[in-house]
């Protein structure tokens, strides 16, 4: 067993309620891997290794519970024909499931490598990783196989939208048959685009076929909803009790309340409104009723191409009006809880030590610097 003392954190974020908020000059131990120790620096215990922080703050490592990394292309002169006035349909997902099938598996693995270095680059330490820009079998299990290699947290994402040149109900026979049967043991979750303002995604009684059968297939559920339109996507996750019902830009009285008596995670994807210059979803009136937030990146081509957590959490607090606090507890424990994980999100003693240290003495300067690369991931 190697033991590894952390000293010198000027302020340290774990989650743990019996300290009542960060602790100043602290440290931690980690042995093998997980936290063993946390206290004031004062009372540390020795270790086998150190490591000196002079003063930064650290936060658990963001956990990016929602991404969509393994793909091929480019669809930058879309987001520019978008900032000049087209309005987002969920159409350029063709765009990239073309580039996609036509990339080589060297070239996707490259892609997806170079983004997961980025976002451990800002801080990130666990991330969620959908396919869905296959959209036939083999291309499907080649996604997942990916995203695999770099992450346990794998989810099968055939039902984004309906491929032209075959029918819906073919489409949906597919999805809920021999794709994934092919898919599922490559992936821990299912997820599908809950969607009936777009004609390429999915309604909620196709969305429900689509999910009771992962769920037969032994996959857990999330669900992409409400992102374009009210719709039937926030009461359909919570039926099927999913973990997280994902975007929630658009939501009903019913569909607050009603998550709020669940113990589904509303997973909010800020970058994704910035980018489509779309109005941001409430955040404030979940928080106020009991509604558990988390925050992610939602990292794809067409609707948000940034895997910076720090960013997201800037905009939870500029736009969304959640308190720093609870932004930055959204994008670590929240994505930890919507990934039903207990392991990491929080550095309390038996938690990974996945940390993220801030090249700043607060976790406020998440927020407070906007757009500067302040925090970097380490794993000790
Ligand atoms: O989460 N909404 C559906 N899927 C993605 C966007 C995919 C794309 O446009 O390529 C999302 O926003
Ligand atoms: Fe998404």
């Amino acid at each position: 067993m190697t033991s590894h003392l952390v000293t010198g954190i000027g302020e340290l974020t774990t989650h743990d309620d019996r300290f009542g908020g960060p602790l100043l000059d602290a440290a931690l131990v980690a042995e093998d891997g997980r936290v063993a120790w946390v206290g004031p620096a004062a009372d540390a215990p020795d270790a086998d290794r150190r490591t000196d922080l002079a003063g930064a703050a650290v936060v658990p490592g963001f956990v990016d519970s929602h991404t969509h990394l393994v793909f091929g292309g480019d669809r930058s002169a879309e987001f520019e024909a978008r900032m000049a006035g087209t309005i987002y349909t969920g159409g350029g997902i063709m765009t990239t499931v073309a580039t996609t099938r036509a990339t080589s598996e060297d070239q996707l693995r490259a892609r997806l490598r170079g983004l997961v270095d980025e976002a451990r680059g800002q801080g990130t330490t666990t991330l969620e990783i959908k396919s869905g820009y296959g959209l036939d079998v083999e291309t499907e299990v080649r996604l997942l196989r990916l995203a695999g290699e770099v992450t346990p947290e794998t989810t099968f994402l055939g039902a984004h939208v309906v491929p032209p040149g075959i029918d819906r109900a073919e489409y949906l026979a597919l999805v809920t048959g021999p794709m994934l049967e092919a898919c599922a043991p490559h992936a821990r979750w299912a997820d599908v685009f809950c969607e009936p303002a777009s004609p390429l995604a999915f309604d909620g009684d196709e969305a429900r076929e689509v999910l009771v059968a992962a769920r037969a297939a032994g996959l857990r559920l999330r669900v992409h909803a409400n992102q374009l339109a009210p719709g039937p996507g926030v009461q359909l996750a919570l039926e099927l009790g999913a973990a997280s019902v994902d975007h929630c830009t658009y939501l009903s009285n019913a569909d607050v309340a009603a998550l709020a008596d669940s113990r589904t995670v509303a997973t909010l994807l800020p970058g994704v409104e910035f980018s489509t210059r779309s109005p941001y979803p409430e955040a404030r009136r979940m928080l106020d009723a009991g509604v558990e937030v988390a925050l992610a990146s939602d990292c794809n081509p067409g609707t948000c191409y940034s895997t910076s957590m720090p960013l997201m959490i800037a905009l939870a607090v500029r736009e969304m009006r959640m308190t720093v606090a609870e932004a930055v507890r959204a994008a670590t424990l929240g994505g930890a809880h919507a990934l039903l994980r207990d392991d990491v999100g929080h550095l309390r003693v038996g938690a990974r030590a996945d940390l993220a240290v801030l090249d700043a003495p607060s976790y406020r300067h998440l927020a407070y610097r906007p757009g500067v690369p302040i925090a970097k991931a380490l794993t000790l």
